[in-house]
């Protein structure tokens, strides 16, 4: 049984009260007009997926832990699956969020590849996660690695990565030991620069 199905049943209330969630931010990143689809890969029990389905066509919560699926409210669909190698064909998704997942990931480049080539033309891909290039965020790190192995990316090295899969930036908010950021893909057929 994995750490995430352990914790699964008290989940919600260590979010809540270790303040993970930035919800404000990543509304403002994921930017939805109304009606789009989203991905959030390793979205755990799902609340933030379900918060947002008023405002989306489809809303699917991909994780590696049956327990933290378990728990998804109804109204979003479920995967169970890995985020370095997800089961959906390119483009499938206008929204393709990650929020704190990132740093729990062996091979952290290719779930953003991933999240790339399943993002639809036109659509955007948000990261959220500690930020390793903060002292707040280091000290973060270092709390979390005494239950379980961390690997957080820089927003730079996110950004290099999702820029050599074609994402272009697209916003960024910080936190005082997080950070969001914003990618979109561009529309086929548009101009580069
Ligand atoms: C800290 S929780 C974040 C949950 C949610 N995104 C949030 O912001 O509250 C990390 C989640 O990533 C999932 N996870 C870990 N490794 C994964 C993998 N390789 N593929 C998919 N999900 C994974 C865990 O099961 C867990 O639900």
């Amino acid at each position: 049984m994995s750490f995430f199905d352990r914790i699964a049943p008290h989940y919600d209330r260590f979010h809540d009260l270790l303040r993970l969630g930035h919800p404000e931010a990543v509304t403002d990143l994921l930017s939805l007009a109304g009606g789009e689809t989203l991905l959030d890969v390793g979205g755990g029990t799902g609340r933030f997926a379900a918060s947002l389905l008023p405002r989306l066509a489809e809303a699917w919560v991909l994780d590696a832990s049956p327990a933290m699926l378990a728990r998804v409210p109804s109204g979003v669909r479920t995967c169970r699956g890995d985020a370095a190698a997800l089961p959906f064909p390119d483009g499938s998704f206008r929204r393709v969020l990650l929020s704190y997942v990132l740093h729990h990931l062996e091979d952290p480049r290719a779930a953003l590849r991933e999240a790339a080539r399943v993002v639809a033309p036109g659509g955007r891909v948000v990261v959220h996660d500690l930020d390793p290039t903060r002292r707040a965020g280091r000290l973060a790190q270092g709390l979390e690695g005494a239950l379980l192995p961390v690997r957080a990316l820089s927003p730079e090295e996110v950004g290099k990565v999702l820029g050599s899969c074609c994402l272009l930036p697209a916003g960024r908010r910080d936190g005082s030991w997080w950070v969001a950021l914003g990618f979109r893909r561009p529309e086929e057929g548009a101009r580069k620069g």
